[in-house]
């Protein structure tokens, strides 16, 4: 590149946390996040998706143009930012914020104490959003403005709202009961600023205190660069001569424009052009102009920043607030502040399928582009869509300068209408991209569209955008209903949508929905009096206010600090990103990576597996395969569930994602890359069974796994009823979205065994199963974890994939090596929830009270019956729900296929057995025309029936708990606790009133049954100061394990709790502990715990009883240790170790409100009421409630998993397709009690488990969009039963409508 040489060395600079740094030789293809975790050691920087979609890298930015510094400070997602577009750049992370040196940041110090981080790992991620959102243009934000802010972070634990509340006591709003809770905290030093401009009350974004000197700036500010790596090179132009002069002199497949690079979240690329040229600071593209007719923005402007300009010049056209609305609805904050309007324009002209917001919405607005040709000198104005637009522009050696938005003003006799949708998956409008998106514009003349009328959509197909059949029908007509069925039925023709690939919205979705956005449009363009009944609905948005909820718990404060709601021990360490996690351990100098090679197809054999190209590449070191595995090692993972499954496959391929191949590299980046690029070859395809009815049709089945379970005589009482009811209900997988991915690292050690240390949820598993692949004895296998950052079941038997890989490339080595399964690994090689489907007959009386029932339940297995193995028939239906029947039969079957083995998720077989109960009853109610929460009443559990194992229950209170909200059935329709009949009378009345939006209500109880594991703890107390050292068997995980464990320690010592720490769990002080799941470790632990130090005292009591009286803790411990009294103490809790059993049980009302066009909606409220027993820490128990029953609303409405048909291989494996809950799917007002006065005689200190159940409650929540969905049907004569589909995704909702837009509209 002759023509661009800066004077500058092959170096960059730059500053984080106030320090200087400066790169030489940069790699301009690494990512900023993967150096800032390595180089300046900044772990709390995390790194989750790689793809911009879930939060965990954002940190605050502040570029080198921007001034005054401490308003231009903006969050940013560092997976997205190359480390060379540092350059200049000052930022601030997690650990510039607060530390246990320094003291910690008021945002840092709120998480901790709301109780708002349960595996942390998501946490700094929501810290750095926060300050950076307080830092940006508004230091004194609202509540509403806050909980907006955090549209692009997810957390998988907490259920949001714990979050959104210690944030927005930062609000200038902020609620006074949130204050109250945060009282002890001190004021923030941002809302001070507010008062004061100048740069001495400032907080420093640099270090997060006070006072910002305005000496942050990096010493290079803006600078033209050239640096390079092996293949690639970054330029950095500073004019628009020079990056003209670079276009120029490039071929165009030689060089790509980068701006925000927030694209590569999108289009992830596969490999590197020659020049990576950066063109931020070209001051021609980063200038905006503000026109008495138009506002201008230069191509490098973000999302963002037309955002703010926009908002501010509202009045000045009619366009720009509903521009403002929809682009607020792209991505989330942090994308939108790197993303350009010309990055998004471009991604849409390089793919077309691509559904951009930005080119519908600015083709609806009338807006034109600027392009120029970097050849001729040229500038081109154009549309974006058209015959001579943007689309249809040849773009080699051009580049997009500016974006020109006209203003339409109303008045004169003009009246502009400008109205634009976006509907998407997640239905709260958040970081989702659109199903179908579309603008429209008309200018409406003595009630009829003038000749300038826009129809766009996107999403229909990739050659289509502009409805121009209909734009010209429109013009000039009146507006009627006659004309509005002409132009739905041209409309209807017009648009052709097609499904691009199985992910992709079916025809028929697209088709209606796209008809339902136009004909929101024009009933707009109505008089509003001349509108029918109910119509207006169509028009009126769902409106979200800020969420709000109450958190009601009765603690003892008798047994303190048990049944204290003490904020989780590592909160605060989670929120300032000093809590370690193994993703965060930093590679020792003679560490290799490893990554697998993995599998295209299944159900087919290996033909070839080709590393020539590969094994060429830097960093290369090794790759093992099936047939080259080391003699004397067995290839499987799976001791002792099922040992004849391979770690790598050998010949013949299950499924698609497995693996093949481990390849060992120098780094972690090299690893993935150069696994990419080793080819495999396939033959002899045979046809993958994917689903459960690909293994019916073909009889592929584990003929042993088949269990049955009868219960008094099910055929002669379904025989006998009056009613019989008959369905089936699918229910398919669910990824774990733990937010910390699968991670291991195996070092040999020198007894010939093993040092691991592993993000796994069961030691024990990982332990034995490394010991079986190597013919080691176990002791030779050491094992620890210090925390996982989520697991919910995945770290389980999937963890034994990522341990045995990592072993086995250590021990072809010799040398450390760390596995790390990146997210679309663990999605598509891991097993994920398991799918079920159940085909029921009941029989029932008038009542709906069930006489006998008959269920066929079959699971998909994948090649492996490990789950089933697990649950046998009996087992699975004793945590069936609420409802008790005297003759039942249950036949389990286990079906074969090429799918991931599944494993255990949150609430695994009791999701979907309560979910079956509840599918069961209601469709009862429906035959039967009978309020389902009535049908539900009779057949609840009575106190004494027996459960399946014929045992008692004693302490049921499922009917009381019930009945809190059907007390309207028993006093005579008086107020209930939750109003429940008058809610349900309010429903019907909104439902006549309103035929585009409808509502419903639905109630959920749950009964669930717990069995105990084994567990061992050591406890031990150090003679000179008698602190306690804790380590138990279970793993902490984010459910607050090592707090209730203090907690406990703390209360048997009798000591305080600053007395106790908990340490990392080991198989060498917890060995033959079982895995940690089933909600029930933390209990078990605990009563291990009780038993150790009951022991303890019973050693320390006669040394007491010998001393005086106001002796003091230390001084007994002193003594023990004087008169050998051993202070340590290991002690198991076993299944026979006390109680076996109890039962937990719960009820959740769930009211929602549904867009009949579109099939959005939002959870306008949620009563849960929980027995926890007396619960051991409610702030803890309250969080697991929260985060289950958030995990369920995904698992209901959202999180659905897409197969390739033939391949089986999966289609949505990351972010951008597979959508978890975000902060606005959450109900908007939400309570939560944990039954008062319910002791537990059976539990641990009267208490009981959380941590899974309420994730069962949340199926209320497609029952009761079923009943909105039911209302809408009979508007339009539709009645009778119809089963849910699960999920219940928007468009699924929407096509059990069963709308015809031709004759209903
Ligand atoms: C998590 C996530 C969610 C998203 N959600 C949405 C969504 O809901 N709706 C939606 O519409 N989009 C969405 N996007 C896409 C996002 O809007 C685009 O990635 C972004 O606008 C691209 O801008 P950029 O500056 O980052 O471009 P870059 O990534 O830097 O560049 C993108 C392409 O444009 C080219 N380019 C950039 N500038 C110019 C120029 N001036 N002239 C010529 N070529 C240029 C580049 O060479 C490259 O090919 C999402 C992205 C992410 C990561
Ligand atoms: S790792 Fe950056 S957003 Fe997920
Ligand atoms: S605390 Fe948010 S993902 Fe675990």
């Amino acid at each position: 590149m002759k023509n661009f040489e800066p004077a500058n060395g092959n170096s960059i600079e730059f500053k984080v946390n106030g320090k200087d740094y400066v790169v030489q030789d940069p790699d301009p293809t690494t990512s900023l996040n993967s150096w800032m975790r390595i180089q300046p050691k900044l772990t709390g920087v995390k790194v989750m998706c790689e793809e911009g979609g879930c939060g965990c890298c954002v940190v605050t930015l502040q570029k080198p143009n921007e001034t005054p510094k401490a308003v231009n400070s903006v969050s940013v997602k560092l997976c997205l930012m190359p480390l060379c577009a540092a350059d200049g750049c000052t930022f601030t992370t997690v650990e510039g914020l607060g530390n246990q040196q320094d003291g910690y940041h008021p945002i840092q110090t709120n998480v901790a104490q709301f109780g708002a981080s349960q595996c942390g790992y998501c946490t700094p991620g929501f810290v750095m959003n926060m300050y950076s959102s307080l830092l940006s243009e508004d230091p004194a934000p609202t509540q509403q403005k806050i909980e907006d802010s955090f549209d692009g972070n997810i957390c998988r634990c907490t259920g949001y709202r714990s979050l959104l509340d210690a944030m927005k006591c930062f609000a200038c709003d902020a609620d006074p009961n949130l204050l109250a809770q945060c009282k002890d905290i001190e004021p923030p030093s941002f809302l001070k600023r507010k008062t004061s401009n100048s740069a001495s009350n400032c907080t420093c974004p640099d270090i997060g205190k006070a006072p910002c000197k305005g000496s942050c700036k990096t010493n290079v500010g803006v600078r033209s660069i050239k640096v390079s790596s092996d293949a690639t090179t970054w330029l950095k132009p500073t004019s628009m001569q020079d990056l003209v002069s670079i276009m120029q002199g490039t071929d165009s497949n030689q060089f790509k424009l980068v701006c925000g690079n927030t694209s590569s979240g999108v289009f992830k690329p596969t490999s590197f052009p020659k020049y990576l040229v950066d063109i931020n600071f070209v001051p021609d593209l980063t200038t905006t102009f503000n026109y008495s007719t138009m506002v201008k923005f230069g191509s490098c402007i973000t999302l963002s920043s037309i955002v703010k300009l926009l908002k501010e010049k509202t009045s000045e056209s009619v366009t720009f607030a509903p521009l403002v609305e929809h682009i607020l609805k792209i991505a989330g904050l942090p994308v939108r502040n790197a993303a350009s309007w010309a990055g998004n324009m471009m991604v849409k002209h390089l793919h077309r399928e691509f559904p951009s917001d930005v080119c519908v919405l600015m083709e609806g607005a009338g807006a034109k582009v600027n392009v120029l040709n970097a050849d001729t000198g040229i500038t081109t104005t154009c549309s974006v869509f058209g015959t001579n637009g943007l689309m249809s522009l040849d773009m080699s050696k051009k580049v997009l300068v500016s974006l020109e938005i006209p203003k339409l003003v109303n008045g004169s006799g003009k009246n502009h209408v400008f109205i634009s949708y976006k509907i998407m998956p997640r239905s709260q409008l958040q970081n989702a991209h659109a199903y179908v998106n579309a603008a429209f514009y008309t200018e409406v003349i003595n009630g009829k569209p003038s000749s300038e009328i826009r129809i766009v959509y996107g999403g229909i197909r990739p050659d289509f955008a502009r409805a121009t059949e209909t734009e010209n029908f429109l013009v000039g007509k009146e507006i009627s209903d006659a004309n509005l069925t002409s132009s739905i039925k041209l409309l209807s023709q017009e648009l052709a949508p097609v499904q691009q690939d199985p992910v992709d919205a079916s025809v028929s979705y697209k088709l209606n929905l796209a008809l339902g956005l136009f004909y929101k449009f024009y009933v707009s363009l109505y008089d509003p009096s001349k509108l029918g009944p109910g119509i207006e609905s169509a028009i009126t948005p769902m409106q979200r206010p800020v969420s709000t909820g109450t958190q009601t718990f009765k603690p003892d404060p008798t047994t303190y600090p048990v049944s204290q709601d003490i904020p989780k021990l590592s909160g605060i360490l989670q929120a300032s990103g000093e809590a370690y996690y193994l993703s965060d351990r930093l590679p020792t100098k003679d560490e290799l990576h490893c990554a697998f090679v993995t599998s295209d197809d299944g159900n087919v054999d290996i033909d070839v597996i080709d590393d020539k190209d590969a094994s060429m590449m830097p960093g290369f070191v090794q790759i093992i395969t099936g047939t080259n595995f080391p003699s004397g090692v067995k290839n499987t993972h799976l001791y002792p569930f099922d040992t004849s499954q391979p770690l790598l496959a050998t010949d013949h391929v299950e499924f698609a994602g497995q693996p093949l191949a481990i390849v060992v590299a120098e780094s972690d980046v090299q690893a993935r890359r150069i696994a990419a690029a080793v080819k495999v070859s396939y033959k002899n395809k045979q046809k993958a069974v994917i689903s459960i009815q690909d293994a019916i049709d073909a009889s592929s089945f584990f003929p042993s796994a088949e269990n049955n379970f009868k219960m008094g005589d099910p055929d002669q009482a379904i025989a006998d009823a009056k009613h019989k009811v008959t369905g089936e209900c699918e229910l398919g997988q669910q990824y774990h979205f733990y937010m910390e991915t699968q991670y291991c690292r195996a070092e040999p050690t020198e007894e010939g065994g093993f040092s691991i240390e592993a993000a796994t949820q069961g030691q024990s598993w990982v332990q034995n199963a490394i010991a079986y692949a190597y013919s080691l004895p176990c002791n030779k296998i050491e094992v620890a974890t210090k925390r996982v950052g989520g697991a919910y079941g995945g770290k389980s038997t999937n963890s034994l994939i990522t341990s045995c890989a990592a072993a086995l490339a250590a021990y072809c080595t010799r040398k450390p090596v760390r596995f790390h399964a990146d997210l679309k690994t663990c999605m598509s090689t891991y097993g994920a929830r398991v799918p079920y489907l159940l085909k029921y007959t009941v029989g029932c009386d008038d009542t709906g009270l069930i006489q006998g029932l008959d269920w066929t339940i079959y699971t998909n297995s994948g090649p492996t019956i490990i789950f089933n193995a697990f649950f046998k028939i009996n087992e699975v239906v004793i945590y069936l729900s609420a409802y008790f029947c005297e003759n039942r039969k249950y036949k389990l079957v286990a079906c074969k296929s090429n799918i991931p083995s599944p494993t255990w998720c949150r609430s695994p077989v009791s999701l979907q057995m309560i979910a079956f109960n509840e599918v069961m009853v209601e469709h009862i109610a429906d035959q039967l025309n009978i309020d389902p929460i009535q049908v539900k009443q009779v057949n609840l559990y009575k106190q004494g029936q027996h459960n399946l194992y014929n045992e008692q229950l004693l302490f049921c209170n499922i009917r009381d708990i019930y009945n809190k909200y059907l007390l309207f059935t028993i006093i005579n329709d008086l107020l209930s606790e939750y109003n429940i009949a008058e809610r349900q009378a309010a429903i019907v009345t909104y439902n006549q009133n309103n035929k585009w939006k409808k509502r419903g209500l639905a109630v959920t109880p749950i009964k669930v049954s717990w069995s105990w594991m084994k567990h061992t703890v050591l406890v031990s107390i150090c003679s000179d100061d008698g602190s306690v050292i804790v380590s138990h068997g279970g793993i902490e995980s984010g459910q607050g394990i090592n707090t209730k464990v203090a907690q406990v320690a703390a209360y048997e010592l009798g000591i305080p709790m600053d007395n106790v720490i908990v340490q990392r769990t080991t198989n060498i002080t917890s060995m033959n502990s079982d895995v940690t799941g089933g909600s029930i470790t933390s209990e078990i632990n605990c009563k291990a715990v009780i038993g150790a130090c009951k022991i303890l005292k019973s050693r320390i009591q006669p040394v007491k009883d010998k001393m005086d009286p106001a002796s003091t803790w230390k001084e007994v411990i002193a003594k023990c240790y004087e008169d050998d009294i051993d202070l340590v103490v290991s002690h198991m809790v076993t299944k026979d170790g006390g109680t076996i059993r109890y039962n937990s049980y719960g009820a959740t009302a769930s009211e929602v409100e549904y867009d009949v066009l579109t099939g959005e909606h939002q959870i306008l409220k949620v009563d849960t009421i929980f027995d926890c027993g007396i619960s051991l820490n409610p702030s803890v128990d309250i969080g697991q409630v929260e985060g289950a029953f958030v995990m369920g609303i995904g698992f209901w409405l959202m999180e659905r998993y897409v197969r390739d048909a033939d391949t089986g291989k999966l289609l949505i494996d990351g972010t951008w397709e597979y959508k978890p809950p975000t902060t606005k799917d959450i109900p908007i007002n939400w309570n939560i009690q944990l039954l008062k006065d319910a002791p537990n005689p059976l539990g641990v200190l009267r208490s009981k488990a959380s941590g899974e159940p309420p994730m069962c409650m949340a199926v209320s929540i497609p029952f009761a969009l079923k009943q909105a969905l039911t209302s809408s049907r009979a508007d339009h004569g539709i009645t009778g039963f119809f089963p849910l589909k699960f999920p219940a995704t928007v468009e699924t909702l929407h096509e059990l409508v069963k709308l015809d837009p031709v004759t209903n509209f």
